[in-house]
């Protein structure tokens, strides 16, 4: 079957993520060019080299690089909570228990609202030069409830978290190993068909390190691979369990002992930042200089959800990470593109290299480093998504 081939010339600046490819970790080209054949990337080199193709796309100059991928996002809900946020900003605690007023809204809602919610989320985060986006369950917590929302996001994204254990339902407040056998037997067998993955928000108000582990561990045996809600509001077991139970990520991170850097560091289990969680909840931002020195690999994420990160927006996370967690303009970008392509455990996307997925991000701007040097400037010039150009 042949394809269209489209040369993307004039590229002033690419990040490849490959550093075989280019300079530095993220691997930069300058006067570059890449071909694109269908939904792959086919070659990629200094452009006065570029082979011929079918179309041509001029990038004036401008940079270019793998789209966003966020790791981390729960997408699927009805209502917001713009009161609370108010409450917040006026000096009220974040505390897990809103997570249920997301719930009641949830549920009352049709499936077409659901549909019609993610929808719109996923297309503005497209919009941002989002081209992979994880999605959790989380605001359903009841057996169908759940099951409709990892049916739902799973006709938008293969990458589609069960999050029975968000908080314990309003149903079970009394009961809440009641709630942990739910979670992990009628729930889990209906959620598992339409999920990749499995999380816990493992946290003061909602699960300790024992249900955490539970849920975890019976997700894993049903074959989902476990990411966690770890360390978010206090110090605690998640990231240890993380990391014991080989998790893709320990997503926030922001309460880290020495030895959970350093767990996190000898692992495999990316440290996933979340810093639109700890900017709308008026929280102190982990450190990503402390994890990047001890040698973690850091994911940065927008985590967006309607009550601590409302943002779909990779790039203000990444303006942040670099003002107020300790990382260079390059690491954040490499956070965001790479290191959520390792937070999902996917080699086909996080990169511009040839057998990539052609997801690609164009700046209206000559430097990957924009992104952070012009914090809240929309800069999205174009996206393509497995080569179709959607932006
Ligand atoms: O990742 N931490 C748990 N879950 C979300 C918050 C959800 C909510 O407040 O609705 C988070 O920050
Ligand atoms: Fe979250």
């Amino acid at each position: 079957m042949s394809t269209t081939t489209t040369l993307i010339t004039g590229i002033g600046s690419l990040v490849t993520n490959d550093p075989g490819q280019g300079a530095g970790p993220l691997g930069l080209l300058t006067e570059a060019a890449v071909v694109v054949d269908g939904g792959t990337v086919a070659w990629v080199g200094p452009a006065a080299q570029a082979p011929a193709a079918d179309e041509r796309f001029d990038a004036g100059g401008r940079a270019l690089l793998p789209g966003f991928v966020d790791s981390h996002a729960h997408l699927v809900f009805a209502g917001d909570r713009t009161a609370e946020f108010n409450a917040r900003m006026s000096g009220q605690a974040y505390s897990a228990g809103g997570i249920r007023t997301t719930v009641a809204a949830t549920r009352a809602a049709s499936d077409a609202e659901l549909e019609a919610n993610l929808a719109r989320f996923v297309r503005e985060a497209v919009r941002q030069g989002t081209t992979t986006i994880e999605c959790k369950s989380g605001y359903g917590l009841t057996v169908e409830d759940e099951a409709r929302a990892l049916r739902i996001a799973a006709g938008y994204t293969p990458e589609t978290t069960y999050l029975g254990a968000h908080v314990v339902a309003p149903e079970y407040a009394e009961d809440p190993a009641g709630y942990v056998e739910l979670v992990t037997g009628e729930m889990l067998d209906a959620c598992a068909p339409h999920a990749r993955w499995v999380d816990v928000f493992c946290e003061k108000g909602a699960f300790d390190g024992d249900q955490a582990r539970a849920v975890l561990t019976a997700g894993i045996e049903k074959g989902l691979t476990p990411r966690v809600h770890a360390n978010q509001l206090t110090y605690g077991p998640g990231v240890q369990l993380a990391v014991e139970l080989g998790a893709a990520s320990a997503d926030h991170c922001t309460h880290l002992t020495d030895e959970d850097v350093a767990a996190l560091a000898g692992s495999a289990t990316v440290a996933t930042l979340l810093p639109g969680a700890e900017f709308s909840t008026r929280a102190e931002y982990p450190s990503g200089r402390r994890l990047l020195d001890a040698g973690a690999v850091v994911a940065l994420s927008t985590d967006c959800n309607p009550g601590s990160s409302f943002t779909s927006s990779m790039a203000f996370c990444i303006a942040v990470a670099v003002r107020e967690m300790g990382m260079t303009p390059d690491e954040a970008v490499w956070a965001a593109t790479a290191g959520g392509a390792r937070a999902l455990r996917r080699s086909d996307v996080g990169t511009v290299t040839v057998g990539a997925r052609a997801d690609l991000l164009l700046l209206e701007a000559p430097s990957h480093v924009h992104l952070a040097y012009r914090p809240g400037v929309p800069l999205t010039a174009a996206v393509w998504r497995a080569g179709v150009r959607e932006v």
